[in-house]
């Protein structure tokens, strides 16, 4: 653990927030600086205005060193969008019989990597286990006998130019990205508990302008990604379908939306003035049950689109029966229950635990990203990339990565 001051900055679709901290008692980290900041520029995750992007950046970054009273330099910057992909990788090395030396390792995990695909950057490399002549699920592998060492390794890469444009974007702001990290992998960090990453686990991050999610296995995160859906879109239909301003559709939206209907929705009426005619104009009168009738097929198809990202590749077979939902857009009544049942699985919100110092404001689910942003920053992960060395992802290739100061565990490190 590093004992340093750590900054995490989450460059949200709705929010920037940025949280600084240390490492605190026992597991618990200790926020000491806090500071959030409506979004500007950015659009599904990804930066599509560099100027007002870096002004909400600022802002954020300068609340939580006045709270912190301290500069922070160096960051910790989460993804959301970025068209996040994820794969296992398979490598394998000979053993001639003999048991599994640390040399085996290093020449197994150094040598002879896949490279990155063209146009993308490796986000991290999580070893997730080992197997010796076909038997699996081995988590230390040194000293058992074999002829064949091989081990599965999770990618998750992003696209470089969305990458390259976050880290120019914070540059601007006279900080320096230490490391970028996939959002739905930091959500999970922060909100789930060990047996649940033991049994296996989807987290859902359900953001304003996407829905990123992870899957967790055995400790480890085995697959990732996004869709560029969430809780902005659901805004954009209340204003169309009201013909309401933007402004009033979200009010609506966190007063009177659901994702399920109820019986009493007929009887009560909610009021949204007309766009244009805000100030004493025309006013439209519609049923609750209109605005859950918007509400409830965007929420669907958000959990449509991401079941359609895990069912084929297996994810949701090997995740269990848990689904934790954070990000700001699950706290939508009826979106738990809508869950529950599109996707199958026992549901429970997740919010950030473990973090001592967290206002009020700054505890619920929209903050799970970004907190788990510092504890990736705080704690040994096991990432094989994310090493002292570790250069922002402008390169490509996973060999450039796996230098000879790779973190990949405490107990393979001690012996690198
Ligand atoms: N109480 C609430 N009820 C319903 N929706 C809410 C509530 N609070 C926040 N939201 C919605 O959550 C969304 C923002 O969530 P969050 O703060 O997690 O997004 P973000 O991290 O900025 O965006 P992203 O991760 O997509 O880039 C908005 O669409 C907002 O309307
Ligand atoms: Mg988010």
């Amino acid at each position: 653990m590093r004992n340093s001051l750590t900054a995490a900055l989450d460059i949200g679709t709705s929010k920037i927030c940025c949280l600084i901290g240390l490492p605190g008692e026992g597991e618990s980290i200790r926020v000491t600086g806090i500071g959030h900041h409506v979004s500007r520029g950015i659009k599904s995750g990804t930066i599509v205005d560099m100027d007002a992007a870096e002004g909400s950046i600022t802002a954020a970054v300068l609340a939580a060193e006045r709270m912190a009273g301290e500069t922070v330099r160096d960051v910790v910057v989460g993804v959301a969008g970025g068209q996040l992909s994820s794969r296992l990788i398979d490598m394998q090395t000979g053993l001639n019989g003999g048991p599994v030396r640390d040399v085996d390792l290093r020449r197994l995990l150094y040598g002879g990597t896949p490279e990155t695909e063209p146009h993308r950057v490796l986000l991290h490399a999580v070893p997730v286990g080992y197997s010796i002549d076909g038997s699996n699920g081995i988590h230390d592998p040194r000293g058992m006998h074999g002829h064949m060492l091989a081990v599965h390794v999770h990618e998750v890469t992003a696209s470089a130019t969305a990458i390259r444009n976050v880290t120019t974007c914070v540059e601007r702001c006279h900080l320096n990205v230490s490391d970028v990290v996939a959002n739905p992998y930091a959500a999970g960090l922060a909100t789930l508990v060990p047996d649940e990453t033991g049994l296996g686990v989807t987290v859902i991050d359900m953001g304003g302008g996407a829905t990123s999610f992870a899957v967790f296995l055995e400790g480890s995160p085995v697959f990732a990604g996004s869709v560029p859906v969430g809780g902005t879109h659901v805004t954009n239909d209340i204003a169309r379908g009201l013909a309401t301003p933007l402004a009033h559709a979200e009010r609506l939206k966190t007063l009177y939306g659901s994702a399920l209907p109820s019986p009493s929705d007929e009887r009560e009426t909610i009021v949204a003035p007309q766009v244009g005619e805000e100030s004493g104009g025309t006013q439209n009168h519609v049923p609750k049950s209109f605005l859950v009738s918007i509400v409830a097929p965007r929420i669907e198809e958000i959990l449509e689109l991401v079941r359609a990202e895990l069912d084929p590749v297996g994810a949701s077979r090997i995740a269990g029966r848990r689904v934790v939902l954070t990000g700001g857009a699950c706290q939508l009544p009826g979106v738990p229950e809508l869950a529950a049942r599109l996707l199958d699985k026992q549901i429970r919100i997740g919010s950030p635990a473990g973090f001592a110092g967290m206002a009020a404001a700054t505890s619920g689910p929209a903050f799970a990203a970004c907190a788990g942003l510092l504890r990736f920053a705080t704690e040994d992960t096991g990432d094989l990339r994310n090493h002292a060395g570790y250069r922002a992802p402008a390169t490509d290739g996973l060999l450039s990565r796996l230098g000879p100061l790779g973190r990949i565990g405490g107990w393979l490190r001690e012996n690198l």
